[in-house]
């Protein structure tokens, strides 16, 4: 039997950590990629050990377009095709606009937005058809909601929904299965656990598990679903947020905005 291949970014910690064990659980071969010296080689030999796949390791910094091509450089050398791309790593923050420098944020988009069309083009034009393949772009509700301290990145995130949906539409029929994951808060990191952790009501309790999220990601993508929302609360907010008339969000949005503030002075 010849196994598929995934490739995952932002590999070594995090969501996507999850995403190769969920991917390596279900038997296929596995491409990592992270930034250099953050652990990669040794969760893949890990993995390797455990779940009897084969694993390729890329230590890069995707936000170097370059980097992005010599991966698929190295694995065409390899002989090894990619059947699906999960397009997770990101850079997320949560501060005022004048708190960060510029390359903060030039790192944040070239990262977010760049890179994610970089490797989605490079990904499309390796594909062994008539094979199935497949592409999870991964979102967040953060591009859907407009909040205050997550500017930049909401909309990183919205250039992500609407990049993903348009390629939907230009991909029917064409047996690659293109799909939208728009998370909520998860519990992926340290400064993560200790800001969710300080969370209360509806807000605490939409909080998941990288583990979950990862799971019912993937169950998704295979099920041909266009968006995956993870968490039955999350589907609830965004579903009050498609029929909450404009002016009642606003009124909410300022009142949260007052509490933000009030904080921060
Ligand atoms: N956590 C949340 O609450 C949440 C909510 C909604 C959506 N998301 C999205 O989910 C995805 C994963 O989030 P996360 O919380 O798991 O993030 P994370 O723990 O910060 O992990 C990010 C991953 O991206 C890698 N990475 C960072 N900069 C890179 C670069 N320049 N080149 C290559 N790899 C790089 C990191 O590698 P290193 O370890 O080498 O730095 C790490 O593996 C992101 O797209 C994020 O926007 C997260």
């Amino acid at each position: 039997m010849i196994r598929q291949t995934a490739m995952v970014t932002g590999a070594s910690e995090g969501l996507g950590k999850s995403f190769a064990f969920e991917l390596a659980g279900r038997g296929m071969n596995l491409v990592l990629v992270a930034l250099p010296d953050t652990g990669l080689p040794d969760l893949s030999r890990f993995i390797r050990i455990n779940f009897n796949v084969q694993v390729y390791v890329y230590e890069t910094d995707l936000t170097v377009a370059k980097n992005c091509e010599a991966i698929f450089e190295g694995l065409s050398a390899l002989g090894v095709s990619v059947d699906m791309l999960i397009n997770n790593a990101g850079l997320g923050n949560w501060s005022w606009f004048a708190d960060k420098p510029l390359s903060f944020y030039k790192t944040q988009i070239d990262l977010n937005i760049t890179g994610t069309v970089l490797l989605t083009r490079l990904f499309l034009e390796q594909r062994q058809r008539p094979a199935k393949a497949y592409l999870l772009n991964v979102g967040s509700l953060g591009g859907q909601f407009v909040v205050p301290k997550k500017q930049v990145y909401g909309a990183t995130k919205s250039f992500i929904s609407y990049f993903t949906r348009s390629l939907q539409l230009e991909l029917s029929g064409s047996g690659v299965q293109v799909t939208l994951l728009s998370p909520g808060g998860i519990n992926t990191k340290p400064e993560l656990l200790v800001l969710n952790h300080s969370l209360k009501g509806l807000s605490a309790a939409s909080i998941l598990e990288p583990e979950t999220v990862a799971r019912e990601a993937i169950r998704g993508l295979l099920k041909g679903r266009k968006e995956v929302v993870p968490g039955m609360l999350n589907r609830v907010m965004l579903l009050l947020d498609h029929l909450l008339p404009g002016g009642i969000k606003k009124l909410i949005i300022r009142q949260k905005l007052k509490v933000i503030l009030k904080q921060h002075n």
